[in-house]
């Protein structure tokens, strides 16, 4: 928080011992507001005092320069600070004002690059929701990234590669047709791999021809890469009207067959250092010298065919040398943890520090009204029909809100996508969570459309107060206010926090909380009454705007104007 620099100097006038940041580290939030602003706990110097913590706290408190406070008090065995409102809220919206969207910056990445490999779909299969959160945690890690001073490299590893293109190949060639496949590319294809599990499950010899197929394409037959190069194809059309749909771009699409001639490298490096066991024909790296419990890392089947770890591998190495990165961030699901952990424990057995800035931001599985998804079977929800929907329940609620609205429908997809993107980061990463689109796409409770009906909200009353400047005399002094101010103080602090934990939730959380928190101001006061504390009522009003789109685009949800 902003004001906790006049805090932090006040206790350092009285613990010489300490920097500014060993105070600073230490401050914490008080219980409730009702016990002061910011808290110094004092327990970390009861052993070099040789008192109770009580009791120095007590002691400190005597000693503490007030000036500048609404007033310091000594509760139990903390230090409470109760800022000076007036003071405080002038220098925030004073700040806010002045930085505009900038407001809640740092500098501490030092423009490095941070590679995050996001979203990665497998082609000739559709985009199913599986894919929704690497994209959208992918994006939003991206935006909080280059909000705290580093450079995002956004990457579409795409699963481009691998033995499942030589059994479509099969399937295409045996059973599938030309016309079929231009009609409908994806969903054919799809299909086709659906039939081609049902018919190996009665013949086996099916898995022996899709190998056999992946080998004639690793190779660069002709007609295996044609046939490969127009499914992939086909396939980025529709990834690329989904990501149009959520205005989310990348920086790179080097799939894994990309890295089809990076690999002898690594393979190269790995026999050069020694660590390529023969195992059954196999050619695998033994990582029990890392973790007992670790399985070995396959780089090469018997057959001499490369493996999704193998092109992992290549693509570590190639995305350390090309972009430099100090951090390399994988945003994929839980399902591939050991493989991370593998892929890191064969990074550092080939000494390459830098293993340790490799990270597998990995995040729990979507149920879709209870159900879960899977390509195998056929069964899946497609995130284009989640898209169309949320966009059609947002519409229905603008209609009976807001009829005169001019353009409806592209609020309704700002209101739609912005709803299933927001819902997908409110929750920690990690967990797991079920979507149910009703809940999700209401105006109402701890929801997307929530939070931008709070911010349009702000923005119409901007509007009709008809302002162009806010002027300087910003004191405000209520209690709703100050709940404001704080919050709007926080922001700072749940940028760098939601960089640190890699947790976009922080974000969608702290907006919660701030357009309640507005919310509850707004029903409590009349804003645009003409009185001297107009200006500065119009100017926390622009402020809680101001953070409010700037955490939504954090999270890649836009803020309609209207809605
Ligand atoms: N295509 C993979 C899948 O859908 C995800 C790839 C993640 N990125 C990576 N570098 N392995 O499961």
């Amino acid at each position: 928080m902003l004001e906790n620099k006049r805090v932090v100097s006040a206790l350092q006038k009285v613990l010489p011992d300490f920097t500014l940041e060993q105070i600073s580290e230490k401050l914490e939030a008080p219980k409730s507001t009702d016990l002061g602003d910011v808290a110094f706990p004092t327990f970390t110097l009861a052993k070099t005092r040789h008192q109770a913590p009580q009791q120095i706290a007590a002691a400190l408190v005597t000693e503490i320069d007030q000036e500048g406070f609404e007033k310091v008090v000594a509760t139990g065995p903390y230090i409470n600070f109760f800022l000076d409102k007036q003071v405080t809220s002038r220098h925030t919206l004073e700040k806010i004002l002045t930085e505009q969207a900038n407001f809640g910056s740092h500098t501490t990445g030092n423009g490095a690059n941070v590679t995050i490999d996001m979203s990665s779909p497998n082609i000739a299969k559709p985009m199913s929701m599986g894919h929704l959160r690497s994209t959208v945690i992918g994006n939003a890690l991206a935006n909080i990234t280059a909000k705290n001073g580093y450079v995002p490299v956004k990457i579409n590893h795409l699963g481009d590669w691998g033995t499942q293109f030589g059994k479509l190949i099969y399937a295409y060639k045996t059973w599938g047709n030309e016309a079929e496949v231009k009609a409908d590319p994806i969903a054919t294809l799809l299909r086709y791999y659906v039939e081609f599990h049902e018919k190996a499950q009665d013949d086996d010899s099916l898995n022996d021809e899709g190998r056999a197929w992946f080998k004639k394409l690793e190779n660069g037959d002709q007609e295996a890469h044609k046939l490969w190069q127009w499914f992939r194809a086909e396939s980025l059309k529709e990834f690329t009207a989904i990501y149009d749909r959520l205005d989310i771009e990348f920086d790179s699409f080097n799939g894994e067959a990309f890295y089809n001639d990076k690999m002898d490298k690594v393979v190269d490096m790995l026999s050069d250092k020694k660590l390529l066991v023969k195992s059954q024909g196999a050619q695998i790296v033994d990582l029990s010298s890392i973790n007992d419990n670790l399985t070995p890392a396959m780089i090469k089947r018997s057959d001499g065919a490369t493996l999704y770890m193998t092109r992992d591998l290549a693509a570590a190495v190639y995305r350390k040398e090309t972009y430099r990165f100090a951090k390399s961030l994988y945003v994929v699901g839980g399902e591939q943890r050991e493989h991370f952990v593998q892929m890191k424990a064969v990074l550092s057995l080939m000494g390459f520090d830098w293993a340790d800035d490799v990270e597998h931001i990995s995040f729990g599985l979507i149920t879709f009204n209870g159900k879960k998804m899977s390509t195998r079977k056929g069964d899946v929800v497609l995130l284009k029909d989640v898209l169309d929907d949320a966009h059609d329940l947002a519409l229905k609620q603008i209609q009976e809100k807001n009829p005169a609205l001019k353009n409806k429908e592209v609020v309704a997809e700002q209101v739609g996508a912005g709803a299933v993107v927001f819902h997908d980061l409110m929750n920690d990463r990690t967990n797991n969570f079920d979507f149910n689109l009703e809940e999700v796409v209401r105006f109402e409770g701890d929801t997307g459309p929530y939070v931008q009906y709070t911010n349009a909200r702000a923005k119409s009353i901007l509007r009709k107060a008809d302002v162009t400047k806010i002027g300087d005399d910003l004191n405000l002094n209520d209690a709703d206010t100050w709940d404001i101010i704080t919050t709007l103080n926080a922001f700072p602090t749940a940028v760098q926090r939601a960089w640190q934990q890699r947790e976009a939730s922080i974000i969608a959380k702290y907006a919660l909380t701030l357009a309640r928190t507005f919310n509850k101001y707004y029903a409590n006061s009349k804003i645009l009454a003409d009185d001297a504390q107009l200006n500065a009522r119009l100017a926390l009003v622009e402020s809680v705007t101001i953070v409010l789109s700037e955490s939504l685009r954090l999270l890649g949800v836009k803020s309609p104007e209207e809605m």
